[in-house]
């Protein structure tokens, strides 16, 4: 019965440092064993969808030693198979990134189809599109994704959605390809441009990353490199709203401003000072908070992982109606119905969320429905008056490291408990 217990309300200040990117740390790795020379690799965040991948990498006979929390060791010389199997590696998402990796290096991949979190269909249509265009035969059975290839030539791939899976997917499987591939209507994001310098760095030729045509140049083979992952741009995202949700004063430190920008603009809008220097962001909310429009877009608008912790946010912002709309993940505002019990005034019509502000929200027993609104609700908690609890926490340590450490670092009182007694007491002490 793993759990957060939270009491509200307590402005967050100070500062926190901002760890490395899991989504751009989970395609580095999966790419790491695309040559048989060694990779160090740095800043890896400390979560489990990191633990899972590398533990599926040892399972296929790759070298993992850990050099220490954030740093490892990686030499893939002795890969004894290409299938890629395992109940925990079902659960992610990302496990589909080793097709790419495998078909680009052995030409073959049995890869369990992915999980992740429950926020819409998720479909892989176009990462077999890619596949396909480069020569791979694709077919599924008993629950993988089989990618075989006698070789893979380059091709012209046209992207008929943006997709981040799909574009980092494409760019592992061109690498070792013949000839030049071009994707267009690739996706922009900041983890996209991190894989492709990865890449580089071990000896590929790829141009064109961060815009929406990249074009990859086929080499014979791939060495060994050291490469620092960048800070995670959903994890600095996080605390900034959870400075403005609680009416704090939080610098976010070991950032890239530029990846932020989408976030500090709307932060602004509903009335946040927000203030950039090189590598760090201060977000000051003295003001009452006013409502806005969100539309979640690809990179550079404002991320789809973003969107519960802005709806939170705005939950609060009292006399005035915010609208929100997804527009890449259908079945993203579950958790409303969990910000209800806590007061939220929201209404859901398809993908278009209608929220009313209101003074205060109350602390109530809620649960995380998938990783980034299980955030949403914890700093939706750390402003909400009273007790309140948040369970399904796996979700949420799916992708943040020590978050209730870092929130309580910040003046959050928040705590995990592990049993019944743990519970009772953090409600008694007021944690
Ligand atoms: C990645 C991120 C996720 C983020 C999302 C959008 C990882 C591990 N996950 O997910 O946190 O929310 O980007 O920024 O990096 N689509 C198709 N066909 C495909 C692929 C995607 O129709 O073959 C659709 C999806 O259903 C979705 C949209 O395209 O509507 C975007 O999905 P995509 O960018 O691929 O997201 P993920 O890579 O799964």
């Amino acid at each position: 019965m793993e759990q957060y217990a939270i009491w509200g309300v307590n402005p967050l200040v100070s500062e926190v440092e901002i760890g490395g990117a899991k989504n751009a740390a989970l395609p580095i790795l999966a790419a790491a064993i695309m040559t048989d020379e060694t990779v160090i690799i740095d800043n890896l965040p400390d979560i489990k969808d990191i633990n899972v991948l590398l533990t599926a990498m040892q399972n296929i006979g790759v070298f993992i030693e850990r050099i220490d929390r954030h740093k490892v060791k990686i030499n893939a010389s002795r890969i004894h198979t290409t299938v890629v199997e395992g109940e925990n590696i079902r659960k992610m998402r990302a496990s589909y990134y080793f097709v790419g990796a495998l078909l680009g290096k052995y030409k073959a991949a049995d890869v369990a189809l992915p999980g992740g979190c429950a926020i819409g269909n998720r479909a892989i249509d176009q990462h077999e599109k890619g596949f396909k265009a480069l020569g791979a035969k694709i077919r599924y059975e008993h629950g993988s994704i089989i990618a075989e290839a006698i070789d893979l030539t380059s091709a012209n791939i046209f992207m008929d959605v943006v997709s981040v899976g799909a574009t980092i997917n494409i760019m592992m499987a061109a690498v070792l390809a013949e000839g030049q591939t071009v994707i267009e209507n690739a996706a922009k994001e900041p983890h996209v441009v991190d894989l492709a310098n990865f890449l580089n760095s071990m000896g590929a030729n790829i141009k064109g990353a961060g815009t929406d045509i990249i074009r990859v140049k086929g080499v014979t083979s791939l060495h060994g490199t050291e490469y620092t992952v960048i800070p995670d741009q959903i994890e600095a995202g996080t605390f900034m709203m959870a400075a403005a949700i609680t009416k704090g004063d939080v610098t976010v430190k070991n950032v890239i401003p530029k990846h932020l920008e989408c976030i500090s603009a709307k932060l602004e809008e509903i009335g946040c000072e927000v203030m950039e220097s090189d590598d760090a962001i201060r977000v000051v909310a003295s003001k009452r908070l006013s409502g806005t429009q969100v539309k979640t877009m690809p990179y550079p608008g404002y991320p789809t992982d973003m969107q519960p912790q802005i709806a939170v946010t705005l939950g609060l912002s009292m006399g005035y109606t915010s609208i929100i709309k997804e527009s890449i993940f259908e079945n993203r505002f579950k958790y409303l119905d969990e910000l209800r019990k806590m007061g939220g005034v929201v209404t859901v019509e398809g993908n278009i969320a209608i929220i009313e502000g209101v003074q205060e929200y109350q602390g109530a027993s809620v649960t995380a429905p998938d990783l980034r609104a299980g955030a949403a609700l914890v700093i939706a908690a750390l402003a909400a008056d009273g007790f309140s609890t948040v369970d399904q926490i796996q979700y949420i340590e799916r992708g943040y490291e020590d978050f209730p450490e870092k929130l309580a670092s910040l003046g959050g009182r928040i705590r995990k408990v592990t049993n019944p007694e743990e519970l009772k007491k953090a409600r008694l002490r007021a944690v």
